[in-house]
């Protein structure tokens, strides 16, 4: 046997006990006895890289080599679907396709996975790309790391999937591996993941897939898309693509009768928190394709599907406390404090009570029995209060009036619900807040800094407003926080290089309020210099496109206060970008992280001018096709060669009407 038939001997067999192990819960053979093949595998693949594959099942380890996600254009739009929350509207959802096929149909009923959606493109039966949802137009193409997780074929078992298809899915972390994470990630002080949903999204878009690999995600795919499948019902081909190695839910049924669909519905209820994976409800489906085209699509969803979802989780606790916290903004946040509860599969000890109001409407009682409910968003909340186990009433739950960290009077603005302290440029909290957002990735990006350590140099009388960190010297900060230094000289040197990020960053990185990153850009593109915004007045603020009354008062209040010019006036001898730089920067992020590819000749526009579309849209062009390419950007005469290459590696390829419409 040569060595390319004994790598691709060991190739097949590994991929088989793979599928065997992980879809099939069916082994073959010992976990030695894999590791042993596997290692056999790497070691040729090593002596012999000629015979370098893609999808080799070595691939399944991943590796420790950074890099970030192009972006990818999606085939298909990626919808979401419609909620519903009670059986009459199921029925209703029922009544409606019945009214509009006019004819016998099926539902096909599954459940509804609580992780990350992805989109897996086949290409003659090897994975050739995993995308995020993203926006739904474009995602992330994260397909190193989904080639990590096992229960993803690489290579497709037998040989009747059509050449080309998608197929979409959700990736999962098991709730047995989230527990471990979080348990590992407690005993290293990090910030612990909320739920599985987020623990799998953040996984997937780490950088090292090796870590992606040591996180044992898992994979449910429930919907094909193509334009050769195998038959006209959804549930068989669900089926068809188990038997390419596709992991499928058992619990998936069919059912005519909408009592069918109820019963469904009543029994995973309560039967879900059995799964080893998070759900939050149920979909359905009407399972005939045809009749799928019939009903077609809304703008944003499929008419011919619906989600019902579960009721959320409730728990019952004590209400111990409630603490006020005030925010960057100085907005204040009550907290509740509670009785420790088991809720969702983890444990509650604090929930939010977001306003005055809902405080008020609640009739809040410290001692007071409360329901937790963990809904959509990561912090639970209280949604009620048993007042039947209230047998002893405790003091009552009112708002604060005055800071709990200055002492300030709180003001509450008109048309908003929550309470601020004013006292933006003393309240510690306040001040070291605005310092976070100042070093922020997307304002001034300056590495090596945190919340700890900004908290450290608070402390210490350091750093008291973003100014500060400019005059900053390596002796004055190694050794603070164990900190060695090397680490004091790169935070150090990143505070200097700052001194280059463009002039609408600075604006962003002040922290105005209601002055947000694209606020911050239709700004820097009206006004030549900070000098000139500091004397804009409300009438001509208002005039630029974006900017009302709100946020055009809140920037001439900013520049009305002395601290803040004289903050300003600091960062100005500092050295820092106060004024704008023409033709710096590009002018919309739609192709932010996209490599895209100029082919063909073209109507409307020169290639240059094409180039110079996507730069201005943050867009890079590249030369050549790679499975890396975001799409291409094809005129007509595209060469054969190209178009095949494209076709192998599913790169989209968008013509020039389509692109000018993107780009609208
Ligand atoms: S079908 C066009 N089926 O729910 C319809 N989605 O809001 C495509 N999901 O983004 C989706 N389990 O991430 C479908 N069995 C299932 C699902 C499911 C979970 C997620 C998916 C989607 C979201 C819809």
């Amino acid at each position: 046997m040569t060595a390319k038939e004994k790598i691709e001997q060991l190739r097949a067999e590994l991929h088989r006990h793979n599928h065997n192990y992980y879809v099939l819960n069916a082994p073959e053979i010992s976990d030695q006895e894999f590791d042993k093949l596997m290692r056999e595998l790497q070691n040729m693949e090593e002596e012999y890289p000629e015979y370098e594959d893609d999808n080799s099942p070595t691939m399944r380890v991943g590796s420790d080599i950074n890099k970030n996600f192009t972006q990818v254009l999606h085939k298909y739009s990626m919808l979401s679907l419609g909620n519903t929350y009670s059986l009459p509207e199921v029925t209703d959802f029922y009544e409606r396709v019945r009214k509009a096929l006019n004819e016998d149909f099926e539902l096909c009923c599954e459940i509804k996975y609580d992780g990350t959606s992805i989109s897996l493109t086949y290409i003659d039966g090897k994975l050739v790309r995993a995308v995020t949802r993203g926006d739904g137009e474009k995602g992330d193409d994260v397909t190193d790391n989904v080639k990590t997780i096992r229960t993803i074929p690489l290579v497709l078992h037998g040989n009747n999937y059509p050449k080309e298809f998608e197929i979409r899915g959700e990736i999962l972390m098991p709730w047995t591996v989230f527990e471990e994470l979080n348990k590992e990630k407690e005993t290293r002080e990090e910030p612990l993941f909320a739920n599985p949903r987020n623990a799998a999204s953040g996984t997937l878009k780490q950088q090292n897939s090796s870590v992606v690999a040591s996180r044992k995600l898992d994979a449910y795919l429930y919907y094909l898309l193509g334009e050769n499948l195998p038959a006209d019902g959804h549930f068989e081909n669900l089926q068809i693509a188990h038997q390419w190695g596709f992991k499928i839910s058992n619990a998936t049924k069919k059912c005519k009768t909408l009592q069918e669909v109820f019963d469904f519905i009543n029994y995973w209820d309560t039967e879900r928190k059995n799964l080893p994976v998070a759900s939050d409800g149920i979909v359905l489906k009407v399972n005939s394709l045809r009749q799928q085209r019939i009903l077609g699509f809304t703008a944003k969803s499929p008419r011919w599907a619906i989600a019902y979802k579960f009721q959320a989780e409730q728990a019952l606790t004590r209400l111990n406390e409630v603490t006020f916290q005030v925010g960057r903004t100085g907005a204040i946040t009550p907290v509740a404090n509670l009785d420790p509860v088991q809720l969702s599969g983890t444990v509650v000890r604090r929930a939010s009570l977001h306003n005055a109001d809902i405080i008020e409407g609640l009739d809040l009682h410290i001692g007071d029995m409360v329901f937790v409910e963990k809904g959509g968003e990561i912090i639970p909340k209280i949604t009620g209060v048993d007042t039947s186990a209230r047998f002893m009433i405790g003091e009552k739950v009112t708002f604060i009036t005055i800071c709990p960290e200055c002492g300030s009077k709180l003001v509450r603005y008109e048309g908003e619900s929550a309470y601020y302290c004013p006292n933006e440029t003393a309240c510690p909290p306040q001040i070291k807040g605005k310092i976070e957002h100042f070093i922020s990735r997307k304002a001034m990006n300056i590495d090596g800094l945190g919340p700890e350590t900004v908290e450290t140099f608070y402390k210490l009388g350091l750093v008291n407003s973003p100014a500060d960190l400019y005059t900053l010297t390596t002796d004055q900060i190694k050794g603070l926080d164990r900190m060695g230094e090397k680490s004091a000289e790169n935070i150090v040197s990143s505070i200097q290089i700052s001194k280059n990020v463009p002039f609408e960053r600075v604006l962003f990185a002040l922290g105005i309020r209601f002055v947000g990153e694209t606020v911050a850009k239709k700004i820097a593109r009206s006004f030549q210099s900070i000098e000139e915004l500091e004397k804009a007045t409300l009438e001509t603020l208002i005039q630029i496109d974006e900017i009302g009354e709100k946020i055009g008062q809140s920037i001439v209040n900013y520049f009305s206060n002395d601290k803040n010019l004289l903050l300003v006036n600091k960062l100005k001898e500092a050295g820092l970008q106060f004024t704008r730089t023409e033709g710096s920067g590009p002018l919309t992020q739609k192709f932010k992280g996209f490599s895209i590819v100029i082919s063909g000749v073209f109507a409307h526009h020169s290639r240059d001018e094409y180039k110079e579309l996507i730069e201005q849209n943050g867009g890079k062009n590249v030369g050549s096709i790679s499975s890396k390419t975001s799409f291409i950007l094809a005129g007509e005469n595209m060469g054969p060669a190209k178009l095949d290459k494209a076709r192998k590696l599913g790169v989209r390829i968008v013509n020039e009407e389509e692109f000018l419409k993107l780009i609208m």
